[in-house]
């Protein structure tokens, strides 16, 4: 059995793990909106029309913000459609998705759902087919107490209070071909820098995303964030960071290792960005939000699930409804472990997304709902992933993989939290193949026990939890943990992902 050896020592810390890390993502796009968290005739629905069965899982998640309204979707968005009486909201088209959007649920129905679900709100604005005006207009509305057209129609709409959004998008995925409005970085970088100007001239309290690339696959990714963020540097707080991945022609190999990939990303754009910052002679740092990051089989999308036609617009219909297996979820849990790794300067992220569409959480139209198997890597890390993250020290075996080269067969971060004194581990075995016996040198954090241990692993690493079998995967503690001295020993079996709460 491969071995491998671990040193943890709380003195070695990376930076705070932000709560906006565990932040997620809902779109108008399928069954997310509609026949996900809101569907009236459901059994469970509230008096709002809202799923209690979907709040509660969503609660269970940990989910901190949430960005809406897309995604694709908010580059055709007219956001006044949104609000007011339902009665007279226009049903749109909407072109990122060939659906018909029926504006039932807009900014107000939104808010209120996260209220229930406990979560804040990220407001992306139009800057694919809209400009300047309508994104102030959007944060008048939002903002604004009162004494002025937009606040009072906010409140003329039921809202007395201001939805005090602090955390805004300017545009999504403007580098993106497919993106309704696409411009070059140039382009883009002039109006994000104009727009970011007068929304904090409205509002200096807001919090600006500068668009990255939508991959770093894409052809222009670092030269897009390198003159984006020329435009932009002083106006702005973040750079986005967006990445799917799956497997791809069977090499199940290159997919388990895609935190390299990200690992590799998010290093390359905080490079580009202290570029731009000691050009430019600043003093400040430009952070990242990874506000989109998931498991998504895109090939599927594009060979089966595409809506075409000139009479053909549905509504809500089934899209990306990706079912995650225990290997999805291993490379899942991983990514969240290069999330915190990069705590420095990865300070918010959206999980995308998270009912139905590439989600955490299914449902069935007057059905049940359940978790699938990305449920229990990101709940458990956002529960027990607190204080500061770790600079560890990791020995451990490679293997040869066909995308990225030499990786370790084993990857970990942990964090320390200083009030409660509880240490938690996250840990990946990749091998396909063999188990792993870890050593963990835990001696400077003193008398330990083990407190929590959940594996996630299954003879069949394909095996899902679907609607017939909702609970067929899920961790389990992992019984081989053993504390002696100031050592830990555990055993990962293959495809495993691991977390410890130590106190
Ligand atoms: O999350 C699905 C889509 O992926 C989003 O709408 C878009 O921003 C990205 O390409």
């Amino acid at each position: 059995m491969p071995t491998a050896r671990l040193t943890i020592d709380p003195h070695f810390r990376i930076g705070p793990v932000h709560r906006r890390v565990f932040g997620g993502f809902v779109e108008h796009l399928g069954r997310h909106v509609y026949d996900g968290i809101y569907e009236p005739g459901h059994p469970t629905a509230d008096a709002d029309g809202f799923r209690a069965d979907v709040i509660e899982l969503v609660k269970e998640l940990g989910v901190s913000t949430i960005r809406y309204p897309g995604g694709n979707f908010v580059s055709g968005f007219r956001w006044e459609d949104s609000v007011g009486p339902r009665a007279e909201r226009p049903r749109r088209l909407d072109l990122a998705w060939h659906s018909t959007e029926t504006n039932e649920v807009g900014l107000h129905e939104f808010a209120d759902w996260l209220d229930k679900v406990g979560s804040d709100l990220m407001l992306a604005v139009n800057l694919g087919t809209r400009g300047t005006l309508e994104a102030l207009d959007l944060l008048e509305y939002a903002n604004i107490t009162g004494g002025t057209a937009l606040s009072q129609r906010r409140i003329d709409n039921g809202r007395t209070d201001a939805f005090g959004v602090k955390m805004w998008c300017l545009g999504n995925e403007m580098d993106g071909p497919w993106q309704l409005g696409h411009r070059s970085a140039d382009d883009y970088g002039k109006l994000a820098s104009r727009t970011a100007k007068a929304m904090r001239q409205l509002d200096p309290s807001v919090e600006l995303v500068a668009c990255g690339s939508s991959s770093a696959h894409m052809p222009t990714f670092g030269e897009w964030e390198r003159v984006v963020l020329s435009h932009t540097y002083d106006d702005v707080d973040y750079i986005s960071c967006h990445a799917y991945y799956e497997e791809k022609d069977g090499d199940l190999g290159s997919f388990l290792a895609s935190a390299v990939d990200m690992d590799r990303f998010i290093e390359t754009v905080v490079a580009t960005a202290d570029h731009v910052k000691a050009v430019l002679g600043s003093e400040k740092n430009v952070n990242i939000s990874f506000d989109e990051w998931n498991v998504w089989y895109i090939s599927r999308f594009q060979n089966v699930d595409k809506i075409e036609g000139i009479d053909n617009w549905p509504v809500a219909p089934r899209l990306l409804e990706d079912v995650y297996s225990v290997a999805d979820a291993v490379v899942f849990g991983n990514l969240l472990i290069s999330l915190i790794k990069h705590a420095d300067r990865v300070t918010s992220a959206s999980l995308a997304q998270l009912v139905n569409v590439i989600a955490p959480i299914m449902t069935e139209p007057g059905g049940p709902a359940w978790r699938q198997a990305t449920f229990f890597p990101f709940s458990i890390t956002s529960r027990l992933a607190q204080g500061e993250a770790l600079e560890l020290k990791l020995d451990a075996p490679t293997y040869t993989t066909r995308e990225y080269g030499e990786v370790p067969i084993v990857d970990a971060v942990a964090t320390h939290d200083p009030e409660t004194d509880r240490t938690a581990v996250f840990l990946v075995n990749r091998s396909q193949d063999e188990a792993v016996t870890l050593t963990v040198d835990i001696a400077t954090l003193g008398a330990r026990t083990v407190l929590e241990s959940h594996t996630l692993a299954d003879d069949d690493v394909y095996a899902k939890n679907t609607l017939e079998e909702p609970e067929r995967v899920a961790p389990k503690p992992n019984d081989s943990v053993r504390v002696e001295d100031s050592e830990l020993t555990i055993t990962l079996p293959p495809v495993s992902w691991t977390a410890l709460s130590l106190g």
